[in-house]
């Protein structure tokens, strides 16, 4: 159903805590365009996460580490233009917050004042403290994310599944609670066991948003090209296809380049 411009009510993170709190669960997706933005805010969805995904899917990098700062306000202000409802997070890109704490809220100021986003998003726990600390200090909202942490690809060396070892479950739950102490309003858990996610969004008394983290969390987020099927070799066991858009787009342009090899378009009501 889509949203008419009367009723809309601006999502806040005020807003997200009490979904949790009410047990209404929270719908994000990522975006990176204003065309795309409008249809997803227009459809409802409730977050919209301008994430160094865009690395992948609209830059064709192989990892999300070489997207810049320049790049991530570039996605995050056509996002921001579009929406009349969703509450927009950016993610700080990689080699922009890790210096140190200085570094990271000169990044998060630039993303709040050249874009108009809402908030950031950060990958780790306890090693990120300082800098997540002194961005919330500033009157940044901040998002954690635990799990499997993309920026750190060559550390891990693999996608697989985060936090199956005890030692590192312990650890994922410890920084859940760190960055809930911090200020942080919310944090995203990537592929890690269910059971894990289920006890840290008990454990935590702020919305927690899974990829891959199971049922048992208050919110879900997928990559919008993943879930509308655009980026087909991409399978993995918790992605749901919602639409087969690479099929659909395939078709379209097909019959397109038949229509103007056959002379066929424009006809004559087409043309001035
Ligand atoms: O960059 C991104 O798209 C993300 C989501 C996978 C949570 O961080």
């Amino acid at each position: 159903m889509s949203v008419h411009k009367k009723d809309i009510k601006k999502i806040t993170t005020h807003q997200l805590q009490e979904m949790k709190n009410r047990g209404e669960k929270i719908a994000m997706l990522t975006a990176y365009d204003f065309s795309m933005a409008k249809i997803l805010d227009a459809a409802g969805i409730d977050v919209l996460l301008v994430g160094d995904s865009a690395s992948n899917v609209m830059a064709g990098n192989e990892t999300t580490l070489p997207i810049t700062l320049d790049q991530m306000i570039y996605h995050a202000t056509s996002v921001v233009k579009a929406v009349e409802r969703a509450f927009v997070i950016v993610d700080i890109p990689f080699g922009s917050y890790q210096g140190n704490s200085s570094e990271a809220l000169r990044s998060a100021i630039r993303i709040m004042k050249e874009s108009g986003a809402h908030a950031v998003k950060m990958e780790g726990g306890s090693e990120i403290k300082e800098s997540v600390t002194r961005i919330l200090s500033a009157g940044v909202p901040v998002m954690g994310h635990l799990g499997l942490t993309p920026q750190s690809i060559f550390k891990f060396g693999t996608y697989t599944v985060r936090a199956k070892e005890e030692e590192e479950a312990n650890k994922l739950l410890e920084d859940a609670k760190l960055l809930e102490e911090c200020g942080c309003f919310s944090i995203v858990l990537e592929k890690i066991p269910a059971h894990l996610a289920k006890k840290v969004a008990e454990a935590v008394s702020i919305p927690i948003i899974g990829i891959g983290a199971g049922p048992d969390v208050d919110g879900q987020v997928l990559v919008m090209q993943d879930m509308l099927g655009i980026t087909k070799e991409f399978k993995p066991r918790f992605l749901r296809r919602y639409a087969d858009l690479y099929t659909s787009v395939t078709d379209a342009v097909s019959h397109y380049i038949e229509d103007v090899k056959a002379k066929d378009f424009p006809n004559e009501e087409e043309k001035y």
